[in-house]
């Protein structure tokens, strides 16, 4: 599979081209977007996504893969769009209006979007959403760490896991760190956001009675492992119909 990486200059971006090096689910990178151009002569990167447009031809890609920055949304999904080409948005931090551009997208392409690309990840939200309906009294808080780069707090993936658990538990509210006086209420998921050094990203869910606490918790050792899933995203996402795809509908296949 052929595909364009925007935010190629990033981090994330320099992962997913490593990956498609070794040949990772037999993908190519034949471009990339970025606003910075460090990225060497060998695959060629534009600027933005107009100039994308004029650089890539309809049908040079087969799908577009973005670890950017939420404020390109509008420009990928409207170059995505206008090339019917499935894109994975890796990028977190979106906005609520970017969110519905998002949606409205994904009813003319097929779009996978997950603030989290690792198949760990897709398991610990189905065993604490598992765990949050099994036991409807205990409390339940989650506590991220990231390393001191990362812009959004809490965690695209802090918040989906408030938010597949309040699936299963309607009456729950997000709480963002605990601060003030008053007690917690039996309603509270508090998120709890942690920046320091290098940590590539930990997520722990625990829920706690008066009699038992339960610790689940998943560590990424290395960046490689969301290049690796958002590359089998984009395999699971080329041919699909459109929609909006996640990272349950791969471990559910
Ligand atoms: N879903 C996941 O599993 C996952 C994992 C890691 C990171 N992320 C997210 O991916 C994004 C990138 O992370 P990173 O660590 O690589 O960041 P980074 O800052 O290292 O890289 C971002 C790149 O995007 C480029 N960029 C910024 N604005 C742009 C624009 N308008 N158009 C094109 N390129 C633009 C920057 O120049 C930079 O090269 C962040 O939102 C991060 O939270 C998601």
């Amino acid at each position: 599979m052929r595909i364009i990486v925007s935010g190629i200059c990033g981090h994330m971006g320099k992962e997913v081209v490593s990956a498609s090096l070794r040949g990772y689910r037999g993908a190519v990178t034949v471009g990339g977007v970025d606003i910075r151009s460090d990225r060497g002569a060998e695959i060629p990167v534009a600027g933005g996504f107009a100039e994308a447009k004029e650089i890539f031809g309809v049908g040079e890609a087969d799908c577009i893969i973005d670890f950017s920055h939420h404020s390109c949304t509008a420009e990928l999904l409207s170059f995505a769009v206008a090339k019917g080409m499935p894109a994975v948005l890796a990028t977190t931090g979106q906005t609520e209006e970017e969110l519905a551009l998002i949606a409205d997208a994904a009813k003319k392409i097929p779009v996978f979007f997950s603030a989290n690309m690792s198949l760990g990840v897709a398991l610990l939200v189905e065993l604490a959403k598992k765990a949050a309906a099994a036991m409807p009294d205990a409390q339940i808080e989650i506590i991220e760490k990231h390393h001191i780069r990362k812009l959004d707090a809490p965690s695209g993936t802090a918040i989906m896991l408030a938010n597949e658990i309040q699936s299963v538990r309607p009456s729950a509210y997000t709480v963002l760190g605990r601060s003030g006086h008053g007690k917690r209420t039996p309603e509270e998921i508090g998120i709890h956001a942690i920046r320091m050094g290098n940590i590539v990203g930990e997520h722990e869910v625990i829920l706690g009675t008066d009699t038992q606490t339960i610790t689940l918790k998943h560590e990424a050792h290395d960046r490689a492992l969301f290049a690796e899933g958002a590359l089998a995203a984009a395999e699971f996402l080329i041919g699909k119909g459109a929609g909006l795809y996640n990272m349950h509908d791969i471990v559910a296949d």
